[in-house]
């Protein structure tokens, strides 16, 4: 059989970028023509060196020109949160190329309404499309939940839990991230902004969109564990007394009541008070209603007995198996409600 294939350009190449280079190179449906790198030591090289794959003869490039004046159908566009990459997505878009991106705010967003605006006109432009990507937000906060709508009769609440364990699970940024810290300084100064529901809002709304609800007020709640003793973690050690567990919850209420809460449990190991879930890392649906249903997304157990988390990777993945429906779209910005049950290609390789 054969299959439409698609040129594509992975721009950058950290956690998300590296699961999504893996994925363009291997599939056969895509056929990788750029890299952009920021890092000097990965100019020059070859896209497989960076995945550990063989060489694929497209040679990683610091020149954002060079990638822009590339003949491309899509990039994924995955560079870290550091500089605002509303400029870039704009000339990527009116340079003709489809976009898929995890970072930023996704869009319809009315926190951002001249982002929005800036993004639909890029768009015409260069008659290309936009598509927002990731786990969470993302599949978990809106795909996943709107899905097993299928399987209710009434919804009185949807809840969507994230919860990672940091030490079996370590990941670099937990110490900037506030775990360490005197628990009532950071209840002040949260490291996480009390803002940051505004970026994970596009997910809200796809799911009120999809349920015909409308959401009135988004509230914002933040609370602190403390850890009973040291604890050791890859990346450093929480003092006894200090922080060792985050959990942040975000209710959208609709007509007086709670109808979507995201809570984000971060916690380092179990000695800590209080110690507010335990177990694996996932994510949680629960579905309060009729009948109430209850799922789990998180990694099938390694060889390790662990089920390590896959959410970053998974960010890549959502978006590279939209590319071929996004490429295939009308021009402008294009939602999950937009590219309806994704087809992704490639996947099955006998
Ligand atoms: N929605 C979700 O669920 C979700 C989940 C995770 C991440 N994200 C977003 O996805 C994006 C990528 O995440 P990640 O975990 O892969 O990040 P990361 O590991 O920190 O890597 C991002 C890459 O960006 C490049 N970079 C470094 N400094 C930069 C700068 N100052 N300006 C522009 N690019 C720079 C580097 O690429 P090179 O190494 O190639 O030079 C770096 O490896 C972020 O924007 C993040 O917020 C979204």
């Amino acid at each position: 059989m054969t299959q439409k294939t698609y040129k594509v350009i992975q721009w950058a190449t950290g956690t998300v970028g590296k699961a999504a280079l893996k994925y363009f190179i291997e599939n056969p449906v895509t056929e990788l023509v750029g890299v952009l790198v920021t890092n000097p030591e990965k100019v020059g090289k070859d896209a497989g060196d960076i995945v550990g794959l063989a060489k694929t003869g497209v040679i990683c490039t610091d020149s954002e020109d060079a990638i822009l004046a590339m003949e491309a159908d899509c990039v994924l566009f995955a560079p870290s949160m550091m500089t605002p990459p509303i400029d870039m997505v704009c000339r990527l878009l009116e340079s003709g190329k489809n976009v898929v991106s995890p970072a930023g705010p996704f869009l319809p967003n009315k926190f951002i309404p001249e982002h929005a605006a800036r993004v639909e006109a890029a768009c015409r432009a260069g008659k290309a499309s936009f598509h927002g990507c990731g786990i969470h937000p993302g599949y978990s906060g809106d795909i996943l939940p709107l899905t097993l709508a299928r399987l209710m009769s009434r919804i009185d609440c949807i809840e969507v839990t994230e919860i990672i364990d940091k030490v079996r699970n370590p990941m670099i940024y937990t110490e900037i991230m506030g775990f360490g810290a005197d628990c009532d300084e950071l209840l002040a100064n949260p490291r996480r902004s009390p803002e940051t529901y505004k970026h994970f809002y596009s997910s809200m709304t796809l799911i009120a969109e999809g349920l015909g609800a409308e959401i009135d007020e988004v509230t914002v709640k933040f609370e602190v564990s403390k850890a009973k003793v040291d604890i050791a973690h890859e990346f450093g050690l929480v003092k006894a007394g200090t922080c060792g567990g985050q959990h942040y919850e975000w209710t959208a209420w609709s007509g007086g009541k709670p109808l979507i809460v995201y809570h984000f449990y971060w916690q380092l190991g179990t000695e800590l008070d209080p110690l507010w879930e335990q177990g694996e890392a996932k994510y949680r649906v629960r579905i309060h209603g009729d009948p109430p249903l209850e799922c789990h997304l998180m990694a099938m157990e390694d060889a390790d007995g662990r089920h390590p988390f896959l959410g970053i990777p998974w960010t890549g993945l959502v978006g590279c198996t939209a590319v071929p429906q996004v490429c295939d779209a009308a021009p402008g910005v294009v939602t999950h409600i937009d590219l309806g049950v994704v087809q992704p290609r490639g996947l099955v390789r006998r």
